[in-house]
């Protein structure tokens, strides 16, 4: 049990939601619900509503994060946003290699990968998301898929970058479907993550990752995930959309 050595963290991840008029109300009536908490606070929102959330949440405990960044620095790749383009307006993390791009939008680890080593270096803190599919879990293969999944996107990512880099377990098939982890599964997961940190760095650097539990989580099963010794905080999806949810799950995590 070593949770003190690291900062539980609450990101939402609002998705393709919230058009701007919307996005400024919602970070309105999360403001004073988030200046309780003493875990740390994200909100990762679409790129239309990045300068909004910097404005809003300047002199806030609420941190900005996107959902995506491009592993170039610049050039001709239409429709792509660049490490250095959110950094610019005071974005601060970023959500790489969500199950949804991996499925949606050809993500592979190889991407993943690329993309987390350019947001570290533009000073962004890389999410990065692991997870394995139903037919995975199924076939008890989890350990494999996440051991490999872990390998290659941090692949030459220092020991003082891979602190900087926020880890987000996140079973595919818990994902939107009100179907969440339990308790033990989470922590199962997240305690492997952790020691395969430990193997690729070393163990007081893996204890000083902050490994978060996505999927499905909501105000009424956080309490028990979020006791987990080795889950520390989570990314939010549809329970980041209403401000009263969203506080609860900041409330159990400063606990
Ligand atoms: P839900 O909380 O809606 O299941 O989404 C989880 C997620 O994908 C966060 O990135």
């Amino acid at each position: 049990m070593n949770k003190e050595l690291r900062q539980a963290i609450i990101a939402g991840n609002w998705k393709m939601n919230k058009t701007r008029p919307e996005a400024k109300a919602l970070i309105e009536e999360l403001k004073p619900i988030a200046e309780k908490a003493t875990c740390g606070v994200i909100i990762c929102v679409p790129f239309t509503n990045l300068e909004t959330a910097v404005e809003l949440t300047k002199g806030t405990n609420i941190k900005v994060g996107a959902e995506n960044v491009h592993f170039k620095e610049s050039g001709a790749y239409t429709g792509e946003i660049s490490a250095a383009m959110l950094t610019e307006i005071g974005v601060e993390y970023v959500i790489i290699g969500h199950s949804e791009r991996r499925q949606y939008f050809g993500e592979t680890d190889e991407t993943v990968n690329l993309r987390t080593k350019a947001a570290l270096a533009a000073g962004l803190k890389p999410i990065v998301c692991v997870g394995e599919v139903l037919a995975e879990r199924k076939a008890d293969i989890t350990k494999e898929v996440i051991s490999t999944q872990i390998k290659l996107d941090l692949m030459g990512v220092s020991a003082e970058d891979i602190k900087k880099t926020v880890i987000a377990y996140e079973p595919v098939w818990a994902i939107g479907t009100g179907e969440v982890a339990t308790d033990e599964q989470a922590q199962e997961v997240c305690a492997f993550i952790r020691e395969t940190l430990a193997k690729l760095y070393d163990q007081a650097t893996a204890d000083a990752v902050t490994i978060q539990y996505g999927g499905s989580m909501n105000p009424k099963n956080c309490a028990g995930l979020l006791a987990q010794p080795d889950v520390d905080g989570g990314l939010i999806g549809g329970a980041s959309l209403k401000a009263a949810d969203f506080g609860v799950l900041l409330e159990e995590a400063s606990k």
